[in-house]
């Protein structure tokens, strides 16, 4: 956990000095519950949608490691994540190195809803089919296209955890794309049999999603 805490601290000094978004970070309380989650869970197979600086992406894969007992991935135990900016790439690797989860993680640079959908159309991306947990934290305006496309990739009991849902209490009037698609998303998700779902009260709010 050492390792972990320290690496994190280096991710946000780095995130600080070399970008104008660090607010973007899921930072400390929440990063923390995601490894907690990914370990209380026993998940070994985890997909990350937005990785930015890799901050999220670091505490997901601890937890991996924590739960599998491994630092390495193999065909049952992995991380994969998916990023369109590949302009901070090396924040990203030196964090998990420094981690020491390097090992265990695949990055994928490209726009999700088009390696999804590929994945989907039957193409070998090397995005994996099956996960035992999804973290969303991407173009707020794609959740819903995010969760129709991850859904089928989550394993029956698996979770799906989606980030932002309060949008800052945007979502009530919709007056913008990214208050739209969350909003759209949270009403998908409710009304959807598939699943059920419960929500976190943590920073911007954390939909946990169960898959039936
Ligand atoms: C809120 S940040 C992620 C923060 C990260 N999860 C953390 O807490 O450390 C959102 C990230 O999604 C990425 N993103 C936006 N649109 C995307 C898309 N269409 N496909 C993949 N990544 C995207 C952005 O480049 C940005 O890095």
């Amino acid at each position: 956990m050492e390792k972990l805490l320290s690496a994190l601290n280096w991710i946000e000094r780095q995130t600080h000095t070399r970008t104008n978004h660090a607010q973007m970070l899921v930072g400390r309380e929440e990063g923390l519950y995601l490894r907690d989650f990914v370990v209380r869970n026993n998940c070994k197979r985890v997909l990350e949608i937005g990785s930015f600086t890799g901050y999220s992406l670091a505490c997901l894969a601890d937890g991996v490691r924590s739960a599998s007992g491994l630092v390495t991935r193999n065909k049952d135990v992995f991380v994969d994540a998916i990023e369109i900016n590949r302009e901070l790439d090396y924040i990203i690797e030196e964090g998990l190195q420094r981690a020491g989860v390097s090992e265990l993680v695949k990055v994928f640079f490209g726009d999700a809803v088009e390696l999804l959908s590929e994945k989907r159309a039957g193409a070998d991306n090397g995005i994996a089919e099956e996960y035992d947990l999804v973290f969303i934290d991407a173009d707020k305006r794609q959740y819903p296209q995010y969760y129709e496309l991850t859904l089928p990739l989550v394993k029956q009991g698996g979770y799906i955890l989606a980030d932002n849902v309060t949008w800052y209490g945007r979502t009530e009037d919709h007056k913008d794309a990214k208050s739209g698609g969350i909003a759209s998303f949270n009403a998908m998700v409710e009304s959807d049999s598939r699943v059920e779902s419960h929500f976190v009260d943590i920073r911007d709010g954390l939909l946990v999603i169960r898959r039936k």
